[in-house]
């Protein structure tokens, strides 16, 4: 019988190709990617460790989680004044969604909308999440969505360290009481705030983190994604990746 032919560059590009041409039809099926922007096809595939993703997705997390909680914390801590960004916001953004899912989005703080409405990701980059999350086959109602910050800095600044460390025992009691089989951190200052680093986000994706025992990937910012879409290739690698921890499921 006659041998296969060795593997060539040419196959490995046809095979890249035909991997792209599946991920736009899943992107664009659901409007993840609007159809006038064009995904650059050499964008990187993410590279999972060996033996990482199956490690995670079958440790099996207890579900101890007492649904009521979650919104007796809510109202704890809703009047809170710890920073000054305390006296300035609308609404007190806590977060939104199953308050045991499997899969947490971390974000970075409320915009303008999310201030108005006192709901994570409503605005337009909030509009992106919830087309990625139906791309990943699930809806909010899922997942876990909510903030490094509670309350909305001043004309979308960045937030302050100082604003960081009073929030973030918002954030850590949060996860201990939905208890995330996968965390997903949107952009740097979530990753920063839960990993302890101030490593570039470059250096952040592609690898498999943890928190407190738990899964954790990192991502773009959906806002980065709406400034440039050249970076939806590699984040769709990422929360395909996010599936595939929380239930083995590949997209
Ligand atoms: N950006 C965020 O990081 N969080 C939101 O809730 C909205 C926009």
């Amino acid at each position: 019988m006659a041998e296969n032919p060795p593997d060539t560059d040419f196959d490995a590009t046809l095979r890249d190709i035909r991997r792209s041409l599946d991920d736009l039809l899943a992107f664009e099926g659901r409007y993840f990617i609007v159809p006038e922007e064009v995904m650059v096809p050499e964008a990187a595939f993410v590279q999972v460790p060996a033996g990482a993703s199956e490690a995670v997705f079958v440790a099996d997390v207890a579900d101890t989680t007492d649904v009521a909680d979650l919104e007796t914390f809510h109202q704890q801590i809703c009047e809170c004044v710890r920073c000054p960004l305390g006296t300035t916001r609308t609404r007190f953004v806590f977060g939104s969604g199953n308050p045991t899912a499997d899969i947490m989005f971390v974000g970075e703080a409320p915009g303008q909308e999310e201030d108005r409405q006192g709901l994570p990701f409503v605005g337009a980059a909030g509009e992106l999440l919830t087309k990625i999350i139906g791309a990943m086959k699930l809806s909010r109602e899922d997942v876990y969505i909510c903030n490094v910050l509670k309350c909305r800095p001043p004309n979308n600044r960045d937030p302050q360290p100082d604003e960081v460390a009073s929030c973030e025992p918002y954030l850590q009691r949060q996860i201990e009481l939905v208890q995330p089989r996968v965390i997903c951190c949107l952009g740097r200052h979530a990753a920063h705030a839960l990993l302890k680093t101030d490593a570039p986000l470059s250096r952040l994706r592609g690898k498999l983190h943890q928190y407190q025992g738990i899964a954790l990937v990192v991502t773009y910012h959906p806002a980065a994604l709406l400034r440039n879409a050249d970076y939806k290739r590699a984040a769709w690698e990422d929360v395909k990746w996010v599936r595939k921890l929380h239930d083995g499921m590949e997209l």
